[in-house]
């Protein structure tokens, strides 16, 4: 049985007045665009950065009619979840970095919120316990080798009750379900802006994030089956490359070099 402690309906709505109060960044949502219904947080953070709009700019989504994952799957997005957008303008180069940042600036937000450990998976997932607790999705647009935008969308299962999910139950969790008890939205999208930006500011710099992002992939070593578009390889996930791709080694003693695909841990 499942016991859910209430929280205060204040702690968990998510008006962008309580989300944005007193927010330790510079410009990570310092302008934030909230709608309790958005057919995708991904659309409405295109159309305003195609309008210009500044860097930072976080839209906010209570729920999703029409959330997308990568690899053109839909995504999941009752309310009691998290779903927000944010417009960044990276240098080309900080652009693979983009998947690091976000992952690590969910796990560090997660951890500090719930005291729960996550653990990565290659690319981008975030999972709990083995299963899946948050994915990210990344769209950019490119002219002439200049990033026009880039846009981190972040989708986290919060306070989602699996029980009213049961397709997802073997490959996702949430963290209300993880620690029988809710989660504040609120305090996790405030610990997130601020992680985010704390990163970006760092690759921005020229430092890079790459080794600690590895070293919480636990992808590594283990036996994987990888499917990128039509193709499936199965082998071990040795190592990943700065600019994010897999390593693969593959049964005949091969490496291959995977740019994007879905992984699933065989061990
Ligand atoms: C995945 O794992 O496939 C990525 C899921 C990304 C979901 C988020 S929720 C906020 C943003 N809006 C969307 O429609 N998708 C992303």
């Amino acid at each position: 049985m499942l016991y859910l402690v209430r929280m205060s309906k204040t702690e968990n709505s998510l008006s962008p007045a309580l989300i944005t109060k007193g927010l330790k960044t510079r410009f990570v949502g310092q302008r934030l665009i909230y709608h309790p219904t958005l057919t995708s947080t991904m659309e409405v953070a295109r159309q305003e950065a195609q309008q210009q709009a500044p860097e930072g700019t976080v839209v906010v989504a209570d729920q999703q009619t029409a959330g997308r994952g990568r690899l053109q799957r839909a995504w999941l997005s009752p309310s009691g979840n998290i779903a927000l957008s944010v417009i960044l303008c990276p240098s080309i180069a900080c652009l693979p970095s983009l998947t690091m940042l976000a992952s690590l600036a969910v796990a560090h937000s997660i951890e500090a919120v719930t005291a729960l450990k996550p653990q990565l998976k290659w690319p981008n997932d975030v999972l709990v316990s083995g299963k899946k607790v948050c994915g990210i999705l990344i769209e950019s647009n490119v002219r002439a080798d200049k990033v026009d935008y880039a846009i981190i969308g972040i989708g986290i299962n919060v306070n989602l009750r699996l029980e009213d999910y049961p397709e997802i139950l073997s490959t996702a969790t949430s963290l209300s379900h993880e620690l029988k008890k809710e989660v504040s939205r609120l305090s996790l999208i405030r610990h997130l802006l601020v992680e985010i930006e704390r990163f970006y500011l760092t690759i921005s710099a020229g430092h890079s994030i790459y080794e600690e992002w590895r070293d919480n992939l636990v992808t590594l070593g283990k036996k994987v089956r990888v499917k990128s578009g039509d193709a499936v390889q199965e082998g071990i996930a040795e190592s990943v490359t700065t600019d994010g791709s897999l390593l693969l080694r593959r049964p005949d003693g091969t490496m291959d070099k995977i740019l994007a695909g879905d992984v699933t841990l065989q061990d």
